[in-house]
């Protein structure tokens, strides 16, 4: 079955601890941090006051999505969070082999993002080492934004290329997801989907995530 994974980024803020208690009731996997430096993104997010408060109340596990240059200098702060999942940018980290080491030696799983424009073959070297390939179906740093059609080709490439090498990684998918794209991105061979507007903006957010998880 499909995990679902929704994005607080578009939660209310000014009531976070009330949209948590909706996904601690809800349906929901796990709850998607978005981690912004306004340098590696053109924004810049919540960061590790927020996401502690976040963890103390969250009851989901964590998938906690950096988009920020040399996320492996945070990994023991995010171990400290108790995340379950530690996701960094291919684009964000020279030593990629070093940094899932160390997500590793703390215990999380290791995912590995990678941006639009970055194909999936990039990954042939690790993918035996992932526990999760994060792919971004529209260009990271904000929520709201259209879907990036090239994305379900994508999806395909990876699912591929994961059988091919024998690997364990799940593929998760990022931005733009709702009614529309989600049935195609799980016939894709989609596992989890992230979704934040498509939640937050339903009328009843607890309701669409069983929706979505009917898919
Ligand atoms: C964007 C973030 C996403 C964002 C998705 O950079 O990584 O997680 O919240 O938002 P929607 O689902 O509204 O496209
Ligand atoms: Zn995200």
């Amino acid at each position: 079955m499909t995990k679902v994974s929704p994005s607080l980024l578009a939660a209310d803020f000014a009531n976070l601890s009330k949209d948590i208690d909706m996904i601690n009731r809800s349906e929901a996997d796990w709850l998607h941090l978005d981690v912004m430096d306004g340098v590696f993104v053109p924004n810049i997010s919540f960061g590790f006051p927020v996401l502690e408060a976040v963890a103390k109340i969250c009851r989901k596990p964590l998938d906690v999505h950096l988009m920020i240059i040399d996320p492996g200098k945070f990994t023991q702060q995010v171990k400290a969070l108790g995340a379950y999942m530690m996701n960094v940018h291919y684009e964000a980290c020279p030593h990629l082999h070093r940094t899932i080491q160390q997500i590793h030696d703390a215990g999380m799983k290791a995912g590995v993002t990678l941006n639009p424009h970055t194909p999936v073959n990039v990954l042939e070297d690790i993918i035996h080492d992932l526990d999760m390939v994060l792919l971004m179906t529209v260009n990271p740093g904000f929520g709201g934004q259209k879907f990036i059609e090239h994305s379900i080709d994508k999806v395909r490439r990876l699912k591929t290329l994961i059988q091919q090498t024998r690997s364990h990684a799940l593929i998760e998918v990022d931005g733009g997801v709702n009614g529309s794209t989600a049935p195609r991105l799980i016939q894709a061979g989609t596992d989890i989907l992230v979704a934040g507007s498509y939640v937050f903006g339903a009328p009843n957010p607890e309701e669409r995530i069983k929706e979505l998880k009917q898919l």
